[in-house]
């Protein structure tokens, strides 16, 4: 429904919002939501996670177990439950939204997009979708057969974990390698499922994470539009480090990048935004990867490129305000900061004046209060009137920081 009117937080029939999840992406999203006056309210498994520092409220609570989760949206009774990762309780999720609460975008979408294999089903058989091929596998002999099918090399992935957890490349067909990639596989998964995923491992020309959102129109209809695709890239051995904004990718490329994330938010439905990630191959063809219901790593960036950042327009569509499709203003990156160091409490963050010296340049400090190795800390975010301007400034400002 279209929101006519905004409320005051704290008193009176507030409009109030709970975060499960509030990490880095989290806090950018309670600091949109607190421009406009909403309750916030924050759930994560430890206490002062980025969010916190920007909420009314703060729940620690073990967001896998199904009754803490349903407790503390109860209590809350919030307009919206929005889930900031993947780690939550999915069954919770969809008991909570039977009972009437709104669960972003729903508890279908967050389920299906937290699942390899149930994803890859959705996305490639009921939506028809382009994607790697593929094959699925729930013990070793099968490892061995998909990995047959799907060819050399391969990836083999377990049906739910991220940030690469897990992820095994097979690089020939020796039947000892597969299950060895296959025991390594469902040991680093998230639960207990056997089930995983073998896909083709393509040789990537690019990334791109194409942010789709779905908001209510004039006539209470739902839109859904996109947002500029993000290009990004990996380096070394962090998972993710830049992005930028605007892509000089071909615009068919870019048009075939943008229609999957119409395809696949429309297929998923509900209110919000989805980072939708799609490969761009060597070979030339726009892929299907994944999807995240909500707020994307990698579009950071449009906290400095966009009229209207992911975070804003994650927001405004939850609450049902209007989202014009936002414009991108300058050329911009942003480069994440990681920490090598385990275990330090309240790190520093240092040669912020030597990187904030560059004009142009911001850093966003995401205030965990504890590191551990390879852990995301803080994000450099750098406008130029090019992108390889942007980029540069970038890696510069990155180059003077420590985390210690
Ligand atoms: N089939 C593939 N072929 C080549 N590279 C791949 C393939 N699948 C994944 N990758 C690379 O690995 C990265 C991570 O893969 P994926 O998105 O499936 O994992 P994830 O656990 O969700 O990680 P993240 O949280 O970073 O998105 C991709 O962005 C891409 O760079
Ligand atoms: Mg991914």
């Amino acid at each position: 429904m279209r929101r006519e009117y905004l409320t005051t937080p704290m008193f009176g029939k507030p409009i109030k919002i709970l975060l499960l999840g509030g990490g880095e992406l989290g806090k950018e999203v309670a600091i949109e939501a607190q421009r406009l006056g909403v309750e916030v309210v924050v759930v994560d498994r430890y206490d002062w996670a980025p969010a916190m520092h920007v909420a009314h409220r703060r729940y620690v609570i073990d967001m896998l177990n199904r009754n803490a989760v349903k407790a503390v949206v109860e209590r809350e009774s919030p307009d919206a439950v929005i889930p900031e990762i993947e780690a939550i309780s999915y069954e919770a999720l969809e008991e909570l939204e039977a009972r009437g609460y709104f669960v972003v975008p729903n508890a279908k979408a967050v389920r299906i997009a937290m699942n390899r294999v149930e994803l890859r089903k959705f996305a490639a058989e009921v939506l028809g979708l382009p994607t790697t091929k593929y094959a699925f596998a729930e013990n070793p002999d099968e490892a061995v057969e998909a990995c047959e099918k799907v060819g050399y090399p391969c990836l083999i992935k377990p049906e739910m974990s991220s940030s690469g957890h897990g992820h095994v490349k097979v690089l020939e067909p020796r039947a000892s390698s597969v299950k060895e990639a296959y025991s390594y596989a469902v040991a680093h998964a998230r639960g207990k499922s056997r089930r995983v995923i073998v896909e083709e491992f393509v040789n990537l020309e690019t990334e791109f994470t194409v942010l789709t959102y779905r908001h209510v129109g004039d006539s209470n209809n739902v839109v859904t539009d996109t947002c500029e695709p993000v290009e990004h890239w990996r380096y070394g051995k962090y998972h993710y480090i830049e992005s930028w904004q605007p892509s000089k990718r071909p615009g068919e490329v870019l048009e075939k990048a943008r229609e999957i994330g119409i395809r696949i938010a429309e297929g998923l439905g509900g209110l919000g935004i989805f980072g939708v990630e799609v490969f761009l191959t060597r070979d030339g063809r726009v892929l299907f990867s994944e999807v995240a219901p909500r707020p994307h790593d990698t579009g950071m960036v449009t906290m400095a490129s966009q009229e209207l950042s992911e975070f804003a327009i994650h927001v405004r569509a939850v609450l049902g305000l209007p989202v014009p499709k936002p414009r991108v203003l300058t050329p911009a990156a942003s480069l994440a900061i990681y920490t090598d160091n385990d275990g330090v409490w309240a790190p520093r963050i240092g040669g912020v004046y030597e990187a904030l010296k560059i004009s142009g340049v911001d850093i966003r400090v995401f205030g965990k209060p504890f590191t551990y190795r390879d852990r995301r800390m803080a994000v450099v975010l750098a406008r130029g009137s090019t992108v390889e301007e942007a980029l540069e400034k970038a890696r510069r400002a990155a180059s003077y920081i420590v985390v210690e």
